[in-house]
C-alpha cells in the first residue's frame, strides 16, 4: 500500500494504521481537530458500526462514540442483544469538522472530498477487522461505503446489501438523528425502526 509522503513505512497491520492516522494530511481537517479518532473494538469483530465523524467529546477523548450519540447506540446494541464486546465502532471520517461559535464547536457535515480522502483509513479497518456485517449509521457512512454521492436512508434500510468482498452491509439512521426528533410520537416511531434494523443486524451476525 502506497504510503503518504509523511508516512515513512507502509501500513501492514491495524495497529500501524491506528498510529499512522495521527499524521494524516489527506484532507485539511487535521488542522483544527485535536486528534484523529480511529475505530475501537476487537481486531476480528463480527460487526462493524460506521458513524459519520467524531463529535466534540470524541475529538477530545480520542475515542469514537462516547458522547450522546454513542450512548444511544450502546442502548440499542444492548437492547437487541448484540454482544458489545464483539463490536468494532468507527467513523467514515476520522477528524472532527466543526465551526467555532463562542466557546462551542458546532458539528459540520464532512463533504464528499473529505469522505473520499478518509476512505483510505476505513478501507484498512475493513481489510484488517474483516467483519461479517457492516452497519452504516447515517448517510455519510453509507455514501462512503457504497462510493455514492448521495444515499436515501429510507429507501436503503431494511434489507441487507451484499458487498463485493462478501461482507453484508446494513444501512440505518445515525443515532444522533433519534436525539433530534422533537415530537414524542415521531421519536418513538423512529426508535422502533432503528431497533428493528439492529435486530436484523443481530440475526445476520
Ligand atoms: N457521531 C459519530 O458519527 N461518530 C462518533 O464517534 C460520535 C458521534
Amino acid at each position: 500500500r502506497k504510503p503518504e509522503p509523511q508516512q515513512i513505512q507502509e501500513i501492514t497491520s491495524l495497529a500501524e494504521a491506528r498510529e499512522a492516522v495521527q499524521s494524516c494530511h489527506r484532507c485539511p481537517l487535521y488542522e483544527h481537530a485535536t486528534q484523529a479518532v480511529f475505530g475501537e473494538g476487537p481486531e476480528h469483530a463480527e460487526v462493524m458500526f460506521v458513524g459519520e465523524q467524531p463529535g466534540d467529546q470524541e475529538d477530545l477523548a480520542g475515542k469514537p462514540f462516547i458522547g450522546p450519540a454513542g450512548q444511544v447506540l450502546d442502548e440499542f446494541i444492548e437492547k437487541v442483544g448484540i454482544d458489545r464486546k464483539r463490536v468494532y465502532v468507527t467513523n467514515a471520517v476520522k477528524h472532527f469538522k466543526f465551526e467555532p461559535r463562542g466557546k462551542r464547536r458546532i458539528h459540520q457535515r464532512p463533504d464528499g472530498g473529505e469522505v473520499q480522502a478518509c476512505k483510505f483509513w476505513l478501507n484498512l479497518e475493513v481489510e484488517y477487522v474483516k467483519p461479517k456485517v457492516i452497519v452504516a449509521l447515517g448517510a455519510t457512512a453509507a455514501q462512503s461505503l457504497l462510493g455514492k454521492a448521495s444515499v436515501t436512508i429510507g429507501k436503503m434500510r431494511g434489507a441487507p446489501i451484499k458487498m463485493e468482498d462478501g461482507t453484508v452491509l446494513f444501512i440505518t439512521n445515525h443515532p444522533s438523528y433519534l436525539l433530534r426528533i422533537p415530537d414524542a410520537e415521531g421519536k418513538a416511531r423512529e426508535r422502533a425502526k432503528f431497533e428493528a434494523d439492529l435486530v436484523m443486524v443481530r440475526e445476520a451476525i
